[in-house]
C-alpha cells in the first residue's frame, strides 16, 4: 500500500493514473455515444434505453459513483500537475516554437488543460440538464428522454454550444488518447503507430458523432416547430 500511495505520487505515478482515468473516461464516452445514437431511433426505441440502462439496472448508482470518483481523480491530478509544471519553469518562453519531429507536440496537446477545463463547464451544464433537471414520466415506464434531448437541443444557443464542446473534445481526445497509452507503457515497433492512428480515428469519430447527434436533433425540431 505505501508503494502505491508512493508511486502514485511521484510524477511517473501521476501521468499513469492520469492514464488510466483518462482511458476509463474514453471508454464510457464510447458507450454513451453508442446508448445516445439509439436516438436516430425514435422515441420508443431510445426511451426504453433509457428505462433498461435506468430503471432496470441496479449497478447503476455505483457506476455513477465509481464515475464521478474516475472524473475528480483526473481532473485533480492533471490541474496538479500543470501548476506543478508551470510553478517549477523559471520565466515563461519568449517566443514559442512547433517543437517539430518526433516530438508529439501539437495544438491538442498544448491546449489539454484548457480543453480539459471547458469539457468541466460543460459537464456541469450537461449532467445538469440530463441528470438533475425535472422529467417526463414515459407511458411505457422510466423517463421520456427522448423528449428532454430534444427540448434541450432546440435552442440553437444550446446546440451551438454543444457542437463547439465536442470540438473541444475531439481535441482532448486526439492528444489525449495517444497520451495515456504511451503513459501506460504501450511501445511497440509495429502496433504503436497503428494504436496511436486508430485512437485518433476514435477521436474523430466521437466528436463527429455527438456533433450528427447534436445538429440532427436541432434540425428535427426546427422542422417540427
Ligand atoms: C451531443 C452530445 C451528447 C449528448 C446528446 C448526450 C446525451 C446524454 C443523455 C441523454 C444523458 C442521460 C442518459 C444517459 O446517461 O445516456 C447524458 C448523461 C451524461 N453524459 Fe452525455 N451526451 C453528450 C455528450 C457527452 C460528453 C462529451 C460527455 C463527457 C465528456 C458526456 C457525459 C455525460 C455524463 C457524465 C452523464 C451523466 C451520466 C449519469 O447519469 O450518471 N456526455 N448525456
Amino acid at each position: 500500500m505505501a508503494f502505491r500511495t508512493g508511486f502514485f505520487s511521484s510524477s511517473v505515478g501521476t501521468k499513469v493514473l492520469i492514464g488510466i482515468t483518462g482511458f476509463a473516461l474514453f471508454l464510457y464516452l464510447v458507450i454513451h455515444i453508442a446508448g445516445n445514437l439509439l436516438v436516430f431511433f425514435g422515441p420508443a426505441v431510445f426511451n426504453h434505453y433509457a428505462y433498461v440502462m435506468e430503471e432496470r439496472n441496479p449497478l447503476l448508482p455505483v457506476i455513477e459513483i465509481l464515475l464521478l470518483l474516475v472524473f475528480l481523480v483526473h481532473i485533480y491530478r492533471t490541474v496538479r500537475m500543470f501548476l506543478g509544471n508551470q510553478a517549477a519553469r523559471p520565466a515563461r518562453y519568449a517566443l514559442k516554437k512547433p517543437a517539430g519531429r518526433p516530438s508529439r507536440k501539437s495544438l491538442a496537446s498544448t491546449t489539454m488543460i484548457v480543453s480539459g477545463l471547458w469539457l468541466l463547464a460543460f459537464l456541469l451544464v450537461h449532467v445538469k440538464a440530463f441528470r438533475f433537471s425535472p422529467v417526463y414520466p414515459w407511458g411505457e415506464g422510466g423517463r421520456d428522454l427522448y423528449r428532454q434531448e430534444m427540448e434541450n437541443l432546440s435552442n440553437p444557443f444550446v446546440a451551438g454550444f454543444y457542437v463547439l464542446s465536442m470540438v473541444v473534445v475531439g481535441s482532448h481526445l486526439w492528444h489525449g488518447i495517444s497520451s495515456a497509452l504511451q503513459s501506460l507503457g504501450v511501445d511497440h515497433p509495429t502496433w504503436t503507430p497503428r494504436v496511436l492512428t486508430a485512437g485518433k480515428v476514435f477521436a474523430v469519430a466521437i466528436a463527429g458523432g455527438f456533433i450528427v447527434i447534436a445538429v440532427w436533433v436541432y434540425l428535427h425540431q426546427v422542422a417540427a416547430a
